[in-house]
């Protein structure tokens, strides 16, 4: 009996294997990355690599958990929700409102250690920010909202009635 059930589940794993999200991976950084646009210091741009890029950009390193399923489907679903609240590879194409708005969250977001998600940290340590790299990369996201916001003024003009 025991050894029936161990099969069936045996069976039902290599089956799931068959089922794979399409991979979220693009040969080429994209045309709208905010690091093309935006002047990006080497250190901003690890901090963002290992802490937010699976989840936020057109390129996703694949764990070695994300090799088989479940693992693929709960990193997909992630990275499908995450993209679509932000994307750092689509940054370019936001208009000046909302990009401004998307570093105000960003940086709450790393400030409030609400992002890398906290079940990110679990098997990607590194990604956890140290309170310097917090500053960095925070102090990064304020210099471009400034930069589109002198750029952008009739985006930011206060409605006075
Ligand atoms: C494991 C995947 C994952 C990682 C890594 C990750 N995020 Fe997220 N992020 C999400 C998901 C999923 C959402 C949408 C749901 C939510 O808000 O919790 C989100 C939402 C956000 C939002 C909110 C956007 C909005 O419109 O409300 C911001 C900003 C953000 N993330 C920034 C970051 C930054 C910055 C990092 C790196 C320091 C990061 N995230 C790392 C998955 C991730």
């Amino acid at each position: 009996m025991a050894k029936k059930i161990l099969i069936g589940l045996l069976v039902i794993f290599i089956l799931m294997q068959f089922i794979r999200p399409t991979r979220n991976e693009s040969t080429a950084m994209s045309p709208n990355d905010i690091e093309k646009h935006y002047e990006t210091p080497e250190n901003v741009k690890l901090i963002l690599s290992k802490a937010c890029r699976d989840c936020h950009s057109n390129n996703t390193v694949y764990p070695w958990y994300a090799q088989f399923q479940p693992g693929a489907w709960f990193m997909n679903d992630h990275i499908v929700d995450g993209k679509r609240h932000f994307n750092l590879s689509e940054f370019a194409s936001y208009q000046p409102k909302k990009a401004d708005h998307k570093l105000d969250e960003f940086s709450e977001e790393i400030e409030e250690h609400g992002m890398p998600l906290e079940s990110y940290l679990w098997l990607h340590s590194n990604a956890k920010l140290t309170d310097t790299e917090i500053t960095e990369v925070t102090d990064w996201a304020k210099g471009i909202r400034k930069e589109i916001q002198a750029k952008n003024p009739e985006a930011f003009v206060k409605k006075d009635k």
